[in-house]
């Protein structure tokens, strides 16, 4: 069983990228891709990254990437004005999973994607983890992407080649 990290580390197939990651919290995801991979820069976009309480929270986590990862702490609806024009090698989609905001983000960031590049996220509803269905996730990528989508129903994970 795989996870959505190393699914995404299977496609990208790159160990120099630039990525960006919608929804953080305890930076798991960034962590993964940080540690094993010393020339990545990673930029991520989280709302409310703290709401977990916990003194080893993503700030703490990637304390010692500084020089490789930018947290910006913001609602994505907006955030995206920030980084207009900033292309990415990967978009992994993991805030707010209604279908509204994910249709949002899809295309908001799909427009920071290089071409050739990933855009990604985690939660589409396969019906084969109820732990990780989000049925708004898979409404939405579907409108967008119909079958150029591919899911890995490891962790729930859809990727598109732009
Ligand atoms: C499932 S967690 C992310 C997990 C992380 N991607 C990982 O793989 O470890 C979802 C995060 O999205 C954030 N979030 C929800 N809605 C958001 C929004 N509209 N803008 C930015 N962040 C949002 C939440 O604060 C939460 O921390």
């Amino acid at each position: 069983m795989l996870t959505r990290m190393e699914i995404l580390d299977k496609v990208l197939k790159k160990s120099k990228f630039h990525g960006l990651e919608i929804g953080t919290l305890r930076g798991d995801f960034v962590c993964y891709f940080l540690e094993k991979y010393k020339e990545c820069r990673i930029t991520s976009i989280d709302k409310d990254p703290f709401k977990l309480d916990s003194h080893i929270d993503v700030e703490y986590r990637t304390e010692k990437y500084k020089d490789r990862y930018i947290l910006i702490i913001e609602d994505s609806l907006t955030a995206w004005e920030k980084i207009i024009g900033v292309k990415y090698d990967f978009v992994f989609i993991d805030g707010d999973h209604s279908y509204s905001m994910t249709m949002a983000d899809i295309k908001n960031y799909k427009n920071n994607v290089i071409k050739g590049g990933i855009l990604c996220g985690h939660n589409y509803d396969k019906d084969v983890n109820p732990n990780n269905a989000h049925p708004g996730v898979k409404r939405a990528v579907d409108e967008v992407f119909g079958n150029r989508v591919t899911i890995n129903s490891d962790d729930a994970f859809w990727w598109v080649k732009l």
